[in-house]
């Protein structure tokens, strides 16, 4: 059921370390996307992805983790992502990032992994430049997002936000919260 699915499908910032991600199982996730809506049906948006360690090992340094999380800030050692798919924008597309279409894809994407038993993170704060190296990406495509995959290795557990705090949040033991809103102060009624 999508609810069952939507609700499992957190943004995991732990990894399993013995879950390694094939390359087919990559390109059937990013498969995903060809059917999805794109303004116009322009389908300006291109994917790089990576598996290998060293690569991964690489990619990691220029990722900024869980900006409202100030100690012990996930992925913990030896807990880093195993997979990623960096989505990019083609300029000779659109010279602008299609943020909406942006939008749908990275979800296509974690839902996607999510059926598959991989956990996933969408990450927007990344070190564009270095990222376009490491993939060595021709100079009209620029990255916008990257999803981090692997094997979900944490709890994450959704609550209710109370009086529009929407921060999540982790306890001691490293379990992570998210709070979201009630249905009735996403409605709008006339
Ligand atoms: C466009 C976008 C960019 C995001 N960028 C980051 C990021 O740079 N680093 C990070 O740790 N999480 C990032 N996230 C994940 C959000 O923090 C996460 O979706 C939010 O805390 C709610 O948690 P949930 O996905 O489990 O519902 C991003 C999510 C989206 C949709």
């Amino acid at each position: 059921m999508l609810l069952e699915l939507l609700k499992k499908t957190r943004s995991y910032r732990n990894f399993d370390p013995k879950r390694s991600v094939k390359k087919e199982e990559l390109l059937e996730i990013i498969n995903l996307c060809r059917f999805t809506p794109s303004t116009v049906n322009r389908q300006p948006v291109r994917f790089a992805y990576a598996f290998e360690k060293e690569v991964c090992q690489s990619i990691f340094p220029h990722l900024a983790w869980a900006g409202m999380i100030k100690e012990n800030k996930p992925p913990y050692p030896g807990n880093e992502p195993t997979a990623y798919i960096l989505l990019c924008y083609d300029t000779n597309v659109s010279q602008k990032s299609p943020e909406v279409d942006m939008g749908i894809y990275a979800q296509a994407l974690v839902l996607g992994a999510m059926e598959k038993g991989l956990g996933a993170c969408i990450l927007g704060s990344i070190n564009k430049p270095a990222l376009s190296e490491i993939f060595n990406l021709p100079e009209n495509l620029v990255p916008r997002l990257i999803v981090a995959l692997g094997g979900p290795n944490e709890e994450v557990i959704l609550t209710d936000a109370v009086g529009g705090d929407t921060r999540y949040y982790r306890d001691s033991q490293g379990k992570h919260y998210v709070p979201k809103l009630p249905l009735e102060e996403l409605v709008v009624e006339m």
